[in-house]
């Protein structure tokens, strides 16, 4: 990653104001001690506190955390619940029935507001006409979506309902959809006719028609249409169903499904190493109890707060920050169709003016884009907006430069807001280091410290832990309420990846490479995988060298990744064609149709930056790819290692430039 070297180097402190700790639910250092003091002391007992203090039981759980399948662990798995009737009836019977749960501002700037009981009675009636479908706990349904808040709607029908939703992020395309109706054995499918980003409508339907066509969706029963533009969409009548009319005339009341704490929420695919993506899989009562805890912890939401997450509903931040935790905890949120540059790139700040958000949440890489927005064009410069109305603010998805860090502080949150920078992934379910407003001194660029119980550490090869100062595998040395439950259908690949042997089976293994400096704040390194952070979104480098050789014109293809100024992470492609090696513009011609292929076989995400064509990849004399050397390659660096065991150096001269 780009900036290491300057991030620790990094010794600026900002601690948190007076004002702010004695306004905070977790307030000062004695507050976060005693709860870490607690967790040290009886962990199970900890987590049942606070599980019998935040959720809303059907059936009280009496076991807490059951280890006698490890690494299968399981949390509270004899209680019942229901993760949709913690976020709504809850909001009823406290009095927020008339509070407003969602401002929805669409791509153009329409407003809709709903309020906790109106979203109650949506979600309702869409519950009872997909089980006027016939449908039944334990069938998995695919969301294919736009934000919005029929998304949110259809995430908590399932839910209410004991379906397993897997949302497929709207940039996804029709083959990954596919691919993902598959592997979850998928029986519903519930999309749009299209989306709306950036004034253009994209087509969703015509995809999953795609996907259908592709075969192995048979299980697919039928599928339920959102209509958010009204374009023409082909109709097979046994098969589609609109949403409107399926919601239209159902009551309004819909008595939740009990489910056992375990039950899977959600599974929701993710790049690993391999090319296949793994289909991460959550519980109910955990995950929603992290979520739950992470909001009033690390986000110290309030009443009268209103919270802003950018997240896209098909990502896991999306999840615990959109759909689960802003409304288990009563917050009012904000929900927004749109991307940040339309329809000029000051949007943001025009719309925390405008709705008094509170809390904002963004990734690092949509900060930066804006700091160079505002640069080239200083209308959109967030002075010209009344963003008086921010306390709290944060970022995801990947480290944060401590420049971005600066400029978000002073420019964005007026020197006054706090950051917090949440370390988290897809398989934690919720924040797992991330500072709390109240309690930690912030250092930019620094997630700080271990979110109360969260056992993290960061160990050598053989599973010890490093002195402070020194960098190594970021693991959890214990389990924890949101964790990852299973890779959908692929149990030893679970164990595999999160509890190799290399540390006795007993840590999970995040996969990224951490420091923690002598007053023991964590520093996020990157991915040590085969995975590419590409503006905070997971990219998995086999993934896109199996949708390259997939190409009928390539022989062989490397991908890496190459630090970039904007997006964090660029992905290069190193490709062998079948035919010989193009001339110049023959090899641009050609790169372009490689990176539609690649948009149209992952989604555009994946398009490599730079395509370079070479008679062969770097090897050594056993034929391995030498990746290290491909880095170096990618970013223009000087190749300093030993290239000894290179069989063929002469084709890196061939490598060197992108055509
Ligand atoms: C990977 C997880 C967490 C939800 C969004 C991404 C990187 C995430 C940070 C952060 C440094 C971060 C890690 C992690 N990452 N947050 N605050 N600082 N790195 O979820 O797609 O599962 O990716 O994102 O490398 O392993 P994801």
């Amino acid at each position: 990653m780009s900036g290491i070297e300057s991030v620790l180097q990094e010794n600026r402190l900002f601690p948190p104001s007076p004002a702010t700790v004695s306004a905070a639910t977790i307030s000062g250092q004695a507050a976060y001690d005693a709860l870490c003091a607690e967790a040290e002391k009886d962990y199970a007992g900890y987590w049942a506190r606070l599980a019998r203090e935040n959720l809303l039981w059907q059936k009280p759980f009496t076991q807490t955390l059951d280890e006698s399948n490890a690494p299968f662990f399981k949390w509270f798995a004899d209680g019942e619940l229901n993760v949709s009737y913690n976020c709504l009836e809850r909001n009823l019977q406290n009095g927020n029935a008339d509070k407003v749960a969602i401002i929805f501002e669409s791509d153009g700037g329409e407003v809709n507001k709903v309020t906790y009981r109106q979203l109650y009675e949506k979600v309702c009636q869409l519950a009872n006409g997909i089980k006027s479908l016939g449908y039944q706990k334990g069938e998995r349904a695919i969301i294919y979506m736009p934000m919005s808040v029929e998304a949110i709607c259809a995430m908590h029908a399932c839910a209410r309902l004991g379906l397993t939703h897997s949302v497929v992020f709207g940039g996804f395309s029709a083959k990954s959809l596919q691919e993902r109706i598959v592997d979850a054995h998928a029986t519903l499918v519930i999309c749009a006719d299209e989306q709306v980003r950036g004034g253009k409508n994209i087509p969703l339907k015509p995809a999953v028609e795609e996907a259908f066509a592709m075969g192995g969706c048979e299980h697919v029963r039928k599928v339920i249409v959102y209509q958010r533009t009204g374009g023409k969409v082909n109709w097979d009548a046994n098969r589609d169903v609109w949403m409107h009319e399926l919601a239209a005339n159902q009551a309004t009341d819909c008595a939740p499904t009990w489910v056992d704490a375990e039950h899977p929420l959600f599974i929701l695919y993710t790049s690993g190493s391999t090319g296949k993506p793994k289909g991460v899989q959550h519980s109910s009562a955990g995950y929603l109890l992290h979520a739950m805890l992470t909001m009033k912890w690390t986000f110290d939401i309030q009443p009268n707060d209103v919270f802003w997450c950018t997240a896209d509903v098909g990502w896991v931040t999306g999840h615990t920050y959109i759909a689960y935790g802003p409304l288990a905890v009563g917050a009012t949120q904000i929900v927004f169709e749109g991307i940040p540059t339309y329809p000029h790139s000051g949007r943001f700040w025009e719309m925390i003016a405008k709705h008094k958000a509170s809390i904002f949440y963004t990734a690092p890489t949509a900060i930066r884009s804006l700091i160079k927005a505002s640069e080239s064009t200083p209308a959109s410069h967030p002075r010209n907006y009344d963003l008086s109305s921010l306390r709290l603010m944060g970022s995801v998805g990947e480290p944060i430069n401590p420049e971005a860090w600066m400029w978000y502080y002073e420019n964005v949150g007026g020197k006054r807001c706090p950051i917090v920078d949440t370390w988290w992934q897809t398989e934690t379910g919720g924040h797992m280091i991330t500072p709390l407003p109240g309690v930690h001194g912030l250092k930019p660029g620094s997630c700080t410290m271990p979110f109360p119980g969260i056992a993290a550490a960061i160990v050598d090869e053989t599973g010890n832990d490093v002195e402070k100062g020194k960098g190594g595998f970021l693991v959890i040395k214990k389990p924890w309420p949101s964790m990852i439950r299973a890779i959908w259908g692929d149990p030893e690949r679970f164990v595999k990846s999160y509890y190799p042997a290399d540390f006795n089976g007993k840590y999970y293994l995040a996969g990224d490479g951490a420091n923690r400096d002598l007053d023991g704040y964590f520093w996020i390194m990157g991915r040590i995988d085969d995975v590419l952070n590409v503006s905070g979104h997971r990219l998995g480098t086999m993934e896109i060298e199996s949708a390259l050789v997939a190409n009928p014109l390539v022989a062989e293809a490397a991908v890496v990744g190459r630090p970039d100024d904007l997006t964090g992470e660029a992905v290069v492609a190193f490709v062998v064609l079948k035919q010989s090696r193009p001339n110049a513009e023959e090899g641009q011609k050609i790169a372009k149709e490689l990176r539609e292929w690649v948009g149209k076989e992952i989604g555009p995400i994946a398009k490599p930056k730079e395509i370079r064509f070479g008679e062969n990849l770097p090897k050594t004399r056993s034929g391995k790819i030498m990746r290290r050397l491909l880095r170096d390659l990618a970013k223009g660096a000087e190749i300093t290692q030993d290239i000894s065991t290179l069989e063929n150096p002469a084709i890196l001269d061939q490598l060197k430039v992108a055509q």
